[in-house]
């Protein structure tokens, strides 16, 4: 019995013990779990702190002033913003390609513009001189008909460099525009007149589509008038054996420019291949033996100066369109119609 009470004793001690080891490990167990949301929220407030209140920031500035939407998913907005910042950069990058290869025009062309300059000093004084002899010598020599007939081809080569240099200096010292309100139907015409000769020569037949005239416009005159005659002579010159060019104007509405008038020149030529379209306008690119090349980069500047855009549409075999666009109100004028 002794021995039964004794071992129930021990039974019963360590049972207490048990239990009260048990009730330790459960308050271990919850100071633990405590302590592991104590430190989950110190851990959650950091990361909020830290790592998406930056983000949420950078999120903001990348968008602009634009307040982006909290409690939606901060990693996705940022990665939308961080794209289109890529695309903001690549357009940037794109611009300071452009503004790098116009710079580098313009050096092109002020030195161009220097030598162009010094070569018709030098060469066109002798020029004027060496024109005026030989005029007066056709007027005193009696020529047979083969001296006549090199007489001539000396002319038309001296003619031909006039023409030249004279390109050159209007390429190296553009003229300042002496704007005033023209009606844009009566260049047209004035060119069609003035080419009317060479028009003839070439074997080209020109059709003036006008539903009425188009309405006054601030340009200059004669500059507008080159442009034109540049266009249509590169017509001629495209359609061998003749063809016929058709010029069409009309006033539209440009989304960059508003209010504008087009001139569109169409040749029945064999157009101009697609890979050759973005050279044309470029100083010196010609596939003339006799071209500068300079004629429509000429064209190109006289609508820009005029604030509006030059336009081609060709393809090979087609023909080709050439659009003088300029804007038909300037500086906030009403110039109404003609
Ligand atoms: N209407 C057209 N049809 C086909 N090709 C054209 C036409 N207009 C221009 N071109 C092409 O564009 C090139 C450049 O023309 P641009 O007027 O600048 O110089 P060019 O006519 O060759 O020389 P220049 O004007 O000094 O006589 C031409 O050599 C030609 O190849
Ligand atoms: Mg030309």
């Amino acid at each position: 019995r002794a021995y039964t009470q004794k071992h129930r004793e021990n039974v019963l001690r360590t049972r207490t013990q048990d239990l009260r080891q048990a009730r330790n490990l459960r308050a271990a167990a919850t100071m633990a779990l405590l302590g592991v949301i104590v430190l989950g929220g110190v851990l959650l407030l950091v990361l909020v702190r830290s790592i998406l209140d930056p983000v949420r920031e950078l999120a903001k500035e990348t968008e602009g002033t634009q307040d982006s939407p909290k409690g939606k998913n901060e990693v996705k907005a940022l990665s939308m913003s961080v794209k289109r910042l890529m695309e903001d950069m690549g357009r940037t990058q794109t611009e300071l390609d452009k503004s790098r290869e116009t710079l580098f025009q313009s050096e092109k062309l002020a030195l161009v513009g220097k030598l162009a300059a010094g070569m018709a000093h030098s060469i066109r004084n002798p020029l004027t001189s060496v024109k005026m002899r030989l005029f007066s010598l056709e007027r005193s020599l009696v020529l047979s008909p083969s001296q006549q007939d090199d007489f001539t081809v000396i002319s038309d080569e001296i003619r031909h460099i006039d023409i030249f240099l004279q390109n050159f200096l209007e390429f190296s010292r553009p003229p300042k525009l002496k704007m005033k309100p023209i009606n844009p139907s009566e260049v047209v015409d004035t060119t069609l007149t003035l080419l009317r000769h060479r028009l003839r020569s070439y074997g080209v037949r020109v059709t003036v589509q006008r539903k009425s005239p188009l309405p006054v416009i601030q340009a200059d005159p004669e500059q507008l008038k080159e442009a034109l005659a540049n266009i249509m002579i590169n017509a001629c010159e495209a359609m061998e054996g003749g063809g016929d060019i058709t010029v069409t104007e009309d006033s539209v509405f440009s989304k960059t420019l508003g209010p504008v008038v087009r001139i569109r020149i169409q040749d029945t030529g064999p157009g101009i291949p697609i890979s050759v379209q973005d050279k044309i306008l470029e100083p010196f690119f010609t596939t003339k033996e006799e071209g500068t090349g300079l004629g429509l980069s000429i064209v190109a500047r006289i609508v820009e100066e005029h604030g509006g855009r030059l336009e081609l549409e060709s393809r090979e075999g087609e023909g080709s369109v050439f659009a003088i666009i300029l804007p038909a109100k300037q500086r906030g004028q009403d110039l109404g119609t003609h």
